[in-house]
C-alpha cells in the first residue's frame, strides 16, 4: 500500500489515468456502468497537483463544476495563468482532490449502486438523523453523516495496517471478524473494501475496534446494504464538494 508513494514517473502516469477518470465520471453522470477496475487500491494522482502547475487543477475543477452532460473541452488556461475565477465551489472542489488520493471511482456508475444508494438515503433519513445530520437536516449528537463517511473512506487507504494492529492488539476481535477482514484486505477496489467494511460495521459497529461509540442500530440486511452505498456516495460527494472529512 506504502508502495505507490514511492515512485514518482507511477504517481505521474496515474495523473493521467486519474483525470481521464475522474472527468469520465461527470461526463458519464449515472447511468453509464463501465467495466470493473482492477489493480491499485488507490489513485495516488492528485497528490502530484499542485496550486502553481494549473494544468490538472483546472480541468478537475471544471469537470467537478459541470453538469453531467455538458463537454469537457474548456481551455485549462483561465486558472493557469493564476487568475482563479470566483467560482468557489470549483476552487474548493479542486483543493479537496489535492488532498485527498481520490480512488478508483468506477463502483459508482453500476446501476444496482446507484439504486442502492438512492434507497440507503431514505433509509438514512429516517434512522441515522437521530444522531447524525443529513443534508444539513437532523440531531447534532454527533458529526454529520457527510463527515464521518469522509473519514472512513480516506481511513479505508490504510486499513491493512489497522489490520495488523488489530490482530495483534485485539486478536479476539481479529479472529471472530476475520473472514470480513480477509475480504476487505483481498479487495483492491477501495469503494467496495468500504462497502465491505460499512457492512461490518452496521451489522455490528464495534466488530473491529471495542471503542466504537455508536450503538448497535437494528437493520435488515437490505437497509444495510443500501445505506452502505449510500454512505460510500456521500463520502466521494463529499470530497468532490470540498467539505471537510472529521479529523482522525
Ligand atoms: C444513537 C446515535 C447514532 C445513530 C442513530 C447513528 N449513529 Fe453513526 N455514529 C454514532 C457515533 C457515536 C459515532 C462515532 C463518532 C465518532 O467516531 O466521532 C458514529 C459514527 C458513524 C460512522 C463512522 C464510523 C467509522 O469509524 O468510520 C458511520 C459511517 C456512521 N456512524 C453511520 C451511521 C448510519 C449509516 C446510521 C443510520 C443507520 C447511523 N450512523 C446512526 C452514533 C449514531
Amino acid at each position: 500500500m506504502a508502495m505507490w508513494m514511492q515512485s514518482a514517473g507511477f504517481k505521474r502516469y496515474l495523473t493521467a489515468v486519474s483525470v481521464t477518470l475522474f472527468s469520465g465520471l461527470f461526463i458519464a453522470g449515472c447511468g453509464s456502468g463501465t467495466p470493473e477496475g482492477s489493480g491499485q487500491k488507490v489513485n495516488p494522482a492528485p497528490v502530484e497537483v499542485t496550486g502553481k502547475s494549473g494544468g490538472n487543477g483546472s480541468e478537475q475543477a471544471s469537470s467537478v463544476k459541470k453538469p453531467a452532460s455538458s463537454s469537457n473541452n474548456e481551455s485549462p488556461a483561465q486558472t493557469a495563468a493564476g487568475e482563479v475565477e470566483g467560482d468557489e465551489a470549483a476552487e474548493k472542489a479542486s483543493r479537496s482532490v489535492v488532498d485527498f488520493p481520490m480512488p478508483d471511482l468506477t463502483l459508482l456508475s453500476d446501476a444496482a449502486f446507484q439504486r442502492n444508494a438512492k434507497m440507503g438515503r431514505l433509509v438514512a433519513k429516517r434512522r441515522c438523523i437521530l444522531c447524525h445530520k443529513i443534508e444539513g437536516r437532523g440531531a447534532i449528537l454527533q458529526p454529520p453523516l457527510v463527515q464521518v463517511s469522509m473519514r472512513r473512506l480516506k481511513r479505508m487507504l490504510d486499513y491493512d495496517e489497522y489490520l495488523e494492529q488489530l490482530q495483534s492488539g485485539d486478536p479476539d476481535r481479529f479472529t471472530a471478524g476475520q473472514k470480513t477482514f480477509e475480504a476487505i484486505r483481498l479487495e483492491q477496489d477501495v469503494l467496495k473494501s468500504m462497502r465491505l467494511w460499512l457492512k461490518g460495521y452496521l451489522k455490528h459497529p464495534t466488530f473491529d475496534n471495542s471503542q466504537a461509540k455508536m450503538p448497535l442500530q437494528v437493520l435488515i440486511p437490505a437497509e444495510i446494504e443500501q445505506l452502505a452505498c449510500y454512505v460510500i456516495q456521500l463520502a466521494v460527494e463529499g470530497y468532490q464538494k470540498g467539505e471537510t472529512p472529521l479529523e482522525d
